[in-house]
């Protein structure tokens, strides 16, 4: 029997998943993704229940407490897995979301399963929920989950964020789901998006498709009023900042650049494996300065991080070939013994030797073609209070409008790219420190506890 709570986070994945290990015992490991770092603090804090997914199929579990958060696992089969999670949530929603930079699949399976799914979460935060509760739904998984909830339980005050993009109009409009999809949000008194612009698109697809009257930011449905709203979402700053501040971190970031073979300049990329996140753009622009002679083997090395995702979809398979190939490319043709100037790693690290790889990089490379807002980009800066490291961000990414002070760029832009990472290795102390100091101004006052109490002080007005 689960406790009841006033406060509830419902996620497509808890903040951890379950791990079988190959002598059949089993584990705990943190779940990838920004939308774990951002939520799990907050959880911590505000001690609510938490439903999602453990990660693992065809298992049900019993609620459970960990790191200060209660779990509340909602369970996936196998065929749940490949039709709502891999099919309708990543290889439907998430290109479409995403500039369409895959071509999304549209299959009647998968949506029913999607359907049925959030149904499934619904009914299991309507049991969850006390009298009167905030819940809060998370993500482009769930998009039923608000009206489905609504239905069961009028009661709620239910809010609703979107982690990712929200897409213009011309591209939603494909979704052969797309009324469903709406009408799904609005169940929810609040929904929240990264930036104005996703705000705007859903606002204008209320009024087109379902032709809802509007005034600002307020959408009136029946006798209620849905406000669509930016909040732009964070990190924990003072979690790293203190981090990387202990002498032990210090030092591992000096032993990572001298295991490097201490270049002049270590350049670093770390993403979970994904197509949105232009890591072949970055290497093709490292390859080509190589190639150009303007930096030599040895001068610099870029660290790449790949963290395993979603890795029985087709595209994200192909990636991983392509990414791996492009890696093997430029280390065969600028190699010298013992050192490649690409450093690869298809693996997921723990937070600790994140913050020293974040606190021994020169510039950090952050590329994607379109991403929600790019947590990484605010890590690193939250990362360098010595006010060393430049930031290479591209325009895409929602923390763009934040992180004004970064070194710029139009992935897409190849010639760009490549100047833009010469301009950031080849910057003055002083241009370097000027950069960071704003960022880090930034980032430090609008950090996730400023994010989750402004979200939640609007659902709750
Ligand atoms: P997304 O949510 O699309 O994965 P974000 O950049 O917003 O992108 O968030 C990624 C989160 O995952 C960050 O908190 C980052 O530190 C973490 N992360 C990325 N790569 C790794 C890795 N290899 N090992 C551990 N954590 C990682
Ligand atoms: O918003 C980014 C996000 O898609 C989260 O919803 C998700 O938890 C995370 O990235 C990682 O993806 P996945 O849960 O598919 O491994």
């Amino acid at each position: 029997m689960t406790a009841r709570s006033s406060f509830v986070t419902v996620a497509n994945r808890l903040p951890v998943d379950r791990r079988i290990e190959p002598d059949g015992t089993s584990s705990w490991r943190r779940s990838p993704g920004g939308l774990v770092t951002a939520i799990a603090p907050i959880m911590q804090r505000r001690h609510g229940a938490w439903l999602g997914w453990h990660g693992a199929a065809d298992e049900e579990l019993e609620p459970l407490e960990l790191d200060g958060m209660s779990l509340v696992p909602v369970p996936l089969s196998s065929e749940d897995v490949e039709l709502y999670y891999e099919g309708f949530s990543n290889a439907t929603l998430w290109p479409l979301y995403h500039d369409v930079v895959a071509p999304p699949v549209f299959d009647r399976a998968m949506w029913d399963s999607y359907k049925a799914l959030n149904q499934r979460f619904a009914e299991a935060a309507a049991q969850v929920a006390d009298e009167n509760a905030v819940v809060w739904v998370q993500d482009y998984q769930l998009q039923l989950v608000p009206a489905m909830l609504r239905a069961l339980r009028p009661d709620l005050r239910i809010g609703f964020f979107l982690h990712i993009p929200f897409p213009p109009v011309e591209l939603f409009w494909r979704l052969p789901w797309r009324r469903e999809i709406v009408e799904g949000l609005l169940g929810a008194d609040l929904v929240g998006f990264q930036r104005p612009g996703g705000a705007s698109n859903f606002i204008r697809l209320c009024r087109r498709l379902l032709g809802l009257p509007y005034k600002g930011n307020e959408i009136y449905v029946d006798d209620r009023t849905v406000t669509a709203q930016a909040f732009p979402i964070s990190i924990d700053f003072t979690e790293l900042d203190s981090m990387v501040r202990e002498p032990e971190i210090m030092a591992r970031a000096k032993e990572i650049r001298a295991e490097i073979g201490d270049p002049e300049h270590m350049l670093l990329g770390v993403d979970r494996l994904d197509y949105t996140k232009g890591i072949g753009q970055r290497l093709e622009a490292f390859g080509e300065l190589l190639d150009e002679g303007r930096i030599q083997p040895g001068e610099a090395v870029f660290v790449q991080i790949a963290t395993p995702s979603r890795e029985r979809v087709e595209e994200y398979r192909r990636l991983r070939d392509d990414i791996e190939l492009q890696v093997g490319r430029i280390n065969g043709e600028h190699g010298i013994l013992g050192q490649a100037p690409v450093q690869y790693f298809h693996q997921s690290y723990d937070r600790r030797e994140l913050a020293a790889l974040y606190l021994a990089a020169d510039v950090m490379v952050v590329t994607p073609l379109r991403d929600g807002m790019n947590l990484v980009a605010k890590e690193y800066v939250a990362c360098r209070h010595d006010l060393r490291g430049a930031l290479v961000l591209s325009e895409f990414a929602g923390a763009a409008d934040e992180l004004r002070q970064s070194y710029l760029v139009n992935p897409y832009d190849v010639e760009g790219l490549k100047r833009q990472m010469l301009t950031a290795m080849r910057a003055t102390p002083h241009e370097v420190a000027r950069r960071m100091r704003a960022l880090r101004r930034r980032v430090s006052t609008h950090d996730v506890d400023r994010w989750a109490s402004d979200f939640l002080t609007a659902l709750e007005s």
